[in-house]
């Protein structure tokens, strides 16, 4: 396919546009979220709705993952009612399509008029501190793919986007962060024993949970969470110039301990009780991922609520 990328996300955010009422027409925030966590939709004034299924959207990338319906959700958001759109389910990396091709909604919000985007996703804990549960805003990222060469903005660049060689070291946007830690003071979150961290999540391409020396190995690049998500949406987003705040939920702990090693009789000597209980100790499944995912999004959308209130930009 020779034509570009903004060719094509021009062309789908036209069809978009064409579709919606006059009201919703110009959305200013972008959310995207994460596994079992769609339910941020329901935030939204239900008086002003409009749903449009990404299957219907010319160019568009659309999911296979249980628990992504993959839709967009326009509406309007808190007292300012803030006009939003809502990606309810994304698509991932690890589902088969191309980097650029996961990217490429970001594009779309981008040129629907939003400015700034909040992303979610879950994710398994690589730092002892964290619990499941907790949310961590991201302060930083590690592109594992991305440094190895599956990078969104690798080819050609795509000047009406952006520059060619894009900053990331202030990706994350402070003020934002800010707003949300006071939000999650405002709440009251803490009574309710979810924490609320700053950290780095590594971007990895799944889809197999990671063995347990390779979250060790994550642990020790520098990282506090490990998904399959969000960042190379993050890049493309830093890229065409929209401002970031991104959550992660800690959905599960990654298992950092090594399982018995040394002398073989040590699993030998081992009854069938002790091989069950090693070999489950903290295994991640998907089902655990949802539940938590499902727990939370109460609380991540009463933050985003008052995010979105308190920010005097909106
Ligand atoms: Cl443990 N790993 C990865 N890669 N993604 C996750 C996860 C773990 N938990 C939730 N998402």
């Amino acid at each position: 396919m020779s034509e570009s990328f903004y060719a094509r996300a021009t062309e789908s955010a036209n069809h978009v546009r064409n579709l919606l009422p006059e009201e919703l027409k110009n959305p200013h925030v972008g959310i995207v979220c994460g596994s079992g966590l769609g339910g941020l939709a329901g935030m939204l004034d239900q008086e002003e709705l409009f749903e449009l299924s990404y299957k219907s959207i010319p160019h568009f990338p659309h999911s296979t993952a249980v628990g992504h319906a993959g839709k967009f959700v326009f509406g309007l958001l808190g007292e300012k009612k803030t006009p939003v759109v809502v990606m309810v389910g994304r698509v991932h990396y690890f589902e088969g399509h191309s980097i650029e091709k996961v990217t490429f909604p970001m594009r779309v919000m981008k040129l629907l008029g939003i400015h700034t985007v909040i992303v979610t996703n879950a994710a398994g804990g690589l730092n002892s501190e964290f619990s499941v549960g907790d949310i961590m805003v991201l302060n930083d990222h590690i592109n594992f793919p991305g440094l190895a060469g599956q990078h969104p903005l690798r080819g050609p660049n795509e000047e009406e986007f952006g520059t060619r060689f894009p900053r990331l070291s202030e990706a994350y946007d402070l003020s934002l962060r800010k707003q949300i830690h006071l939000s999650y003071k405002k709440l009251r979150l803490t009574s309710e024993k979810r924490k609320i961290h700053e950290g780095v999540y590594v971007f990895v391409s799944g889809p197999s949970f990671e063995t347990r020396a390779e979250c060790r190995f994550l642990r020790a690049l520098g990282a506090d969470v490990v998904g399959m998500s969000t960042v190379p949406e993050i890049v493309v987003a830093r890229h065409c110039g929209i401002r970031v705040l991104a959550m992660s939920l800690v959905t599960n702990r990654a298992v950092l301990e090594p399982g018995p090693r040394g002398d073989s009789s040590i699993i030998e000597d081992m009854g069938e009780e002790g091989l069950k209980a090693i070999s489950e100790a903290g295994a991640a499944n998907h089902e655990e991922v949802l539940e938590a995912g499902a727990a939370a999004a109460k609380d991540l959308q009463g933050l985003s609520i008052t995010f979105r209130c308190s920010n005097p930009g909106s």
